[in-house]
């Protein structure tokens, strides 16, 4: 491995996210309102689009710096074509110990079998409601709840370790908190409730519509008796409870209420090959440009580190009204979260 590399608040580079298409079958109000992306919106061609030679060619670079972790994102990943030839390309690269995939589930009875050929094993899944008109609403094309559900359990029974992804927005979804955490409880399935955050440029956030890990657990607290569980590595997003009598657990994603930046020890790569170093930057670096033009492998090394080297990221932490109003960031589902 070449020598260690830090960012400016001294943290490694470990995980990599992603994103193989900026597309998606959904058009959740927190993340693709319907209003921007309309039937006229501009996504990317698939000329622009990293292939699938390029994002290899990265990743084994991006090992040399001490990235283990893969995990592929969208818009909606299932959208891009031939994803288990991609996924057979990342298991043979050295260094490269675990592949996940953040999904919206839809596809997975199409290409559930297929991927975990390929060898992916682990799916984070996103379901934000059990009420279908609730789930409808959120996810802007009054899809079922029931066709997520029924996928989930088929990427049960394939093998594959899922979790299930709820964001919670207050007023709209937090009283299917308890519901979810009852339904994925008895399933043995780990429902990870996410703070609500104020990604891209118009998703309407404010700090009242956030319900802090807090008040979920003094919710959950009246159902559930739930112990705390050890991180299981440094930068871990999730906090992890488990239900006494059950092994079931139950996750929080608090970037709003205990942002977790200290320890942040991801980058992302968007369909188009910009390397953004937050979820919440607004400028990313052109690695396609430097790939098209005939870079070596050196010189991509090269500005990877210097990008990382530069790193002072922390929006988390930096977090206000005004932020969230006026800082420019780059759009949650061209990014993948
Ligand atoms: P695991 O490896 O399974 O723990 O995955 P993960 O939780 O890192 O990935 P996932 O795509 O399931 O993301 C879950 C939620 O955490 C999404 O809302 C992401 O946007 C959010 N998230 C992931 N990484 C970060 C991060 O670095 N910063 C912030 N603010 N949110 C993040
Ligand atoms: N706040 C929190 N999580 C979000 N996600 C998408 N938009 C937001 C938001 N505004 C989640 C998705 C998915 C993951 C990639 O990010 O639901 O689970
Ligand atoms: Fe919803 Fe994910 Fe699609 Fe965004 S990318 S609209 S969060 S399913
Ligand atoms: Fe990392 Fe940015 Fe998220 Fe902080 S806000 S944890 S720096 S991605």
């Amino acid at each position: 491995m070449e020598n260690p590399l830090q960012d400016q608040l001294h943290r490694p580079l470990r995980d990599l996210r992603i994103s193989v298409t900026d597309r998606c079958n959904f058009r959740c109000t927190y993340c693709m309102p319907i209003e921007k992306y309309g039937e006229d919106y501009p996504f990317l061609p698939k000329s622009e689009l990293l292939s699938f030679e390029e994002i290899e060619r990265l990743v084994r670079i991006f090992v040399t710096f001490g990235v283990k972790k893969i995990r592929l994102t969208g818009g909606e990943p299932l959208l891009r074509r031939g994803l288990g030839g991609l996924i057979r390309q990342l298991r043979g690269v050295d260094g490269v110990e675990d592949i996940a995939m953040t999904t919206n589930g839809l596809l997975l009875h199409q290409y559930g079998e297929e991927l975990f050929e390929a060898g992916l094993r682990r799916l984070n899944i996103s379901l934000d409601a059990l009420d279908p008109g609730i789930f409808g609403t959120m996810n802007g094309r009054g899809i079922r709840p029931e066709r997520i559900l029924e996928n989930i359990d088929f990427a049960g029974k394939l093998g594959y370790e899922i979790k299930v992804n709820m964001v919670v927005q207050k007023g709209m979804n937090d009283r299917e908190i308890i519901p979810m955490a009852e339904y994925f409880k008895d399933r043995n399935l780990t429902l990870r409730l996410i703070e609500y955050m104020d990604v891209g440029n118009d998703n309407g956030w404010s700090f009242e519509k956030v319900t802090p890990k807090a008040e979920m657990l003094r919710m959950l607290g009246e159902a559930y008796d739930l112990k705390p569980v050890e991180p299981s590595y440094f930068g871990e997003v999730a906090k992890y409870y488990r239900y006494s009598g059950s092994t079931a657990k139950l996750g929080f994603i608090t970037s709003v209420s205990e942002s977790f930046c200290s320890s942040c020890t991801r980058a992302r790569l968007s369909s188009e090959g910009k390397l953004f170093t937050c979820l919440f930057a607004s400028e990313g670096f052109d690695l396609r440009k430097l790939l098209r033009e005939g870079a070596d492998d050196a010189d991509l090394a090269a500005a990877i580190r210097a990008v990382w080297e530069k790193r002072t990221d922390r929006y988390s932490d930096e977090r206000t009204e005004f932020t969230a109003r006026n800082r420019k960031k780059i759009g949650m589902s061209y990014i993948g979260g």
